[in-house]
């Protein structure tokens, strides 16, 4: 049984394979409309979400399969006490296969270990959101038609940023990846990240605190969220949340054929203006997010369809 913690639960070639079975399903979406007919989905969700838990759902009902779960930790025994460990163990009686959020680091990987169903780690705390990653790979896959030979900027919150965490993990299993790391300097991204993933492996990059400054580089601008919830002062957060605002002016500096993303939601890091550029790849990636995920049941649930 395989459960899913870390993008690099995947090796390069498993991951290949899930993305072209992610694009099939995008393109033939019949054809898997009854796969898991019979099998549920539990989504225990101890921490918001509009994306991730509903492209879930989505995902599991596209399939033919069925829901059920909670979205809070209020709505759940947690709040009377209930540890994780028991309650993956009495969801394991309930369905076959479950995604969790967790405010913790690390409370997706003790379920998993308690659980007889494959466990689907759906963003813990400041640490990893693998199907976030996943959903970007399959992105900039169809979009950008590679996933090598790339200059991608990360922007804003690339300290508490999960999907950024992540998504670096993943990148750099490929060859000839670049960063530009576009951050505050109390934003920056942790040192493990810097020393022991991208300095360890030889990833170039480069730090820069001004936008502008990287946009004629770049292939992917990869924008993110002022993580207001992972903030300890509340002045901080407000000092933060504007540093970065890409609207047209600073797009007008960007190539023609560079993509923007954002895993979304957004507050103020990318202005409303710039969502008819063609440029703009975000909402395309939230439905992204559907197909990957839909690759990623079947794959857990080793559902062949012909
Ligand atoms: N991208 C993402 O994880 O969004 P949600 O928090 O809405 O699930």
């Amino acid at each position: 049984m395989q459960h899913l913690m870390s993008p690099l639960d995947f090796s390069v070639e498993e991951l290949d394979k899930l993305l072209t079975l992610a694009n099939d399903i995008e393109h033939n979406p019949q054809k898997y409309a009854h796969a898991c007919e019979g099998k549920k989905l539990a989504t225990c969700f101890y921490e918001a979400s509009t994306r991730t838990r509903l492209s879930f759902e989505a995902a599991m009902l596209n399939l033919g399969g069925s829901v059920l779960g909670f979205s809070s930790a209020d709505s759940s025994s947690a709040s009377k006490g209930e540890s994780v460990s028991d309650t993956i163990r009495v969801i394991s009686c309930y369905a076959d296969i479950c995604a969790m959020r967790h405010p913790k680091e690390g409370a997706p990987l003790v379920a998993s270990q308690r659980s007889s169903i494959p466990v689907i780690n759906a963003g813990d705390g400041g640490h990893q959101h693998p199907t976030q990653t996943l959903t970007d790979l399959l992105t900039i896959r169809s979009l950008k038609g590679r996933l090598d030979n790339l200059t991608i900027g990360l922007c804003g919150d690339l300290k508490f940023g999960r999907t950024v965490h992540s998504l670096i993990h993943a990148l750099i299993r490929y060859p000839h990846i670049r960063f530009v790391l576009i951050s505050p300097e109390e934003l920056r991204v942790p040192s493990y990240i810097r020393e022991d993933v991208l300095e360890k492996n030889y990833i170039p990059f480069q730090e820069v605190e001004r936008l502008e400054d990287a946009m004629s580089e770049l292939d992917i601008l990869y924008m993110t969220r002022v993580q207001r919830e992972r903030f300890f002062n509340e002045d901080d957060y407000v000092r933060m949340k504007d540093f970065y605002i890409l609207n047209r002016k600073k797009m007008s500096l960007a190539k023609e054929d560079m993509i923007v993303m954002h895993p979304l939601p957004r507050v103020n890091e990318i202005s409303v203006e710039v969502d008819d550029d063609p440029r703009a790849a975000y909402f395309k990636q939230a439905q992204y997010g559907v197909y990957v995920r839909m690759a990623l049941i079947l794959t857990l649930l080793e559902v062949n369809v012909c």
